[in-house]
């Protein structure tokens, strides 16, 4: 089955052209085309997303994005047997770009219509690359807008085991960032900087709330920075340690408490894998901690490259694929098909 997938619920316009099938044992995949117009550079005076920006910068991106996805993978409109489309969670403005876009193009062609929950994308877009993955296993969804834990049993079957009550673990890089004019996205300039740092020069806080549980707080670390920070006078960069340390102490508080808590779900639900997914899966040490610890308890951990873990098309296909699997039925009713700004999984 050869899948186009749409992706525009936040700052990048995305199209991936992806071949699926069933062997007899598991899901394959090839990715014939994975395009990813970002438009990290136009938010990134602004220390954040501006949604209007990011609507306008999706409708000029769009049509192109789509044209080279087709080229690249060397098919057409008419090749395609199933369109995919991320519905939500996200901005509504830019999620009604490429949900408009997919409609019209499925509608047209008169194929099947997948709509996508972005965070199914995410959690299955392990699946890319290492498709012999057996269930269960726990999930870390770690992103600029979310933070989760989740009991993923199989395909479409996923339990929610905790989640942030405040900030998500990529919105408190993003913040960090912001307070230390690194520039955004944060956590790429965090990672980056905080290098050479030592990571127990500043002894930040570590949110474990109450006893047993595995949601997050990430608000507490964020306003610890500032309260830091309002010690010193800006420009930072005055001393050479001083931001390799405090973005070296800042991520390695949010990197602990991130392993710790998944290490917890792990125990609790006695599963023997665990998968990253999300933008901040990318960070090396956060990879690097969660694989150590793995490596002592017997625990595999996978995450995806960082293509496939900041936002992308090819995982809205793989998700769109095991949607139309499962509820093909669900996947011609164009007209009904709607954004949902904070969908639920
Ligand atoms: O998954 P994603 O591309 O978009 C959302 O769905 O949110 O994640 C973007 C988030 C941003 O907050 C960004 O700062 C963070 O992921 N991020 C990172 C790294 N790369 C991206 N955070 C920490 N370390 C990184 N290397
Ligand atoms: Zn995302």
């Amino acid at each position: 089955m050869l899948i186009l997938a749409i992706e525009t619920s936040c700052d990048e316009t995305a199209a991936a052209v992806v071949e699926a099938y069933f062997n007899g044992q598991m899901h394959l995949y090839t990715i014939r085309s994975n395009i990813i117009a970002s438009q990290h550079e136009i938010h990134n005076k602004y220390g954040g997303i501006v949604p209007e920006l990011a609507c306008r910068r999706h409708i000029e991106n769009i049509n192109p994005v789509i044209m080279e996805a087709l080229n690249k993978a060397g098919t057409t409109l008419n090749d395609i047997n199933l369109f995919a489309v991320t519905m939500g969670p996200g901005l509504v403005v830019a999620l009604l770009v490429g949900l408009s876009m997919c409609k019209a193009i499925a509608y047209a062609c008169q194929k099947p219509l997948a709509g996508v929950n972005h965070l199914e994308g995410h959690i299955l877009s392990i699946f890319l690359e290492s498709p012999e993955l057996s269930f269960p296993f726990i999930s870390l969804l770690v992103s600029g807008g979310h933070t989760e834990l989740y009991l993923v049993e199989d395909f479409g079957k996923y339990k929610v085991l905790g989640k942030s009550r405040d900030d998500a673990a990529g919105e408190a890089f993003d913040k960090a960032a912001k307070m230390l004019n690194l520039g955004y996205p944060g956590g790429p300039a965090i990672e980056k900087t905080a290098a050479p740092g030592n990571p127990f020069a500043i002894n930040f806080p570590r949110a474990y709330l109450d006893k047993d549980s595995l949601d997050f707080s990430f608000s507490g670390v964020k306003t610890a920075l500032k309260n830091y920070l309002n010690g010193f006078t800006p420009p930072y960069s005055t001393s050479a340690v001083f931001l390799p340390n405090v973005t070296a102490s800042f991520q390695q508080a949010i990197v602990e408490v991130l392993v710790n808590k998944t290490f917890s779900a792990v125990k609790m639900y006695n599963v023997k894998s665990i998968v990253m997914a999300g933008g901040v899966a990318s960070n090396r040490i956060l990879r690097e901690g969660m694989l150590m610890r793995g490596r002592e308890e017997g625990v595999q951990v996978f995450y995806p490259n960082p293509i496939l873990c900041t936002d992308n098309a090819a995982m809205i296909a793989c998700a769109g694929y095991h949607r139309f699997r499962v509820d093909e039925g669900k996947c011609f009713d164009f007209y009904s098909l709607d954004a949902e700004a904070d969908m639920k999984l």
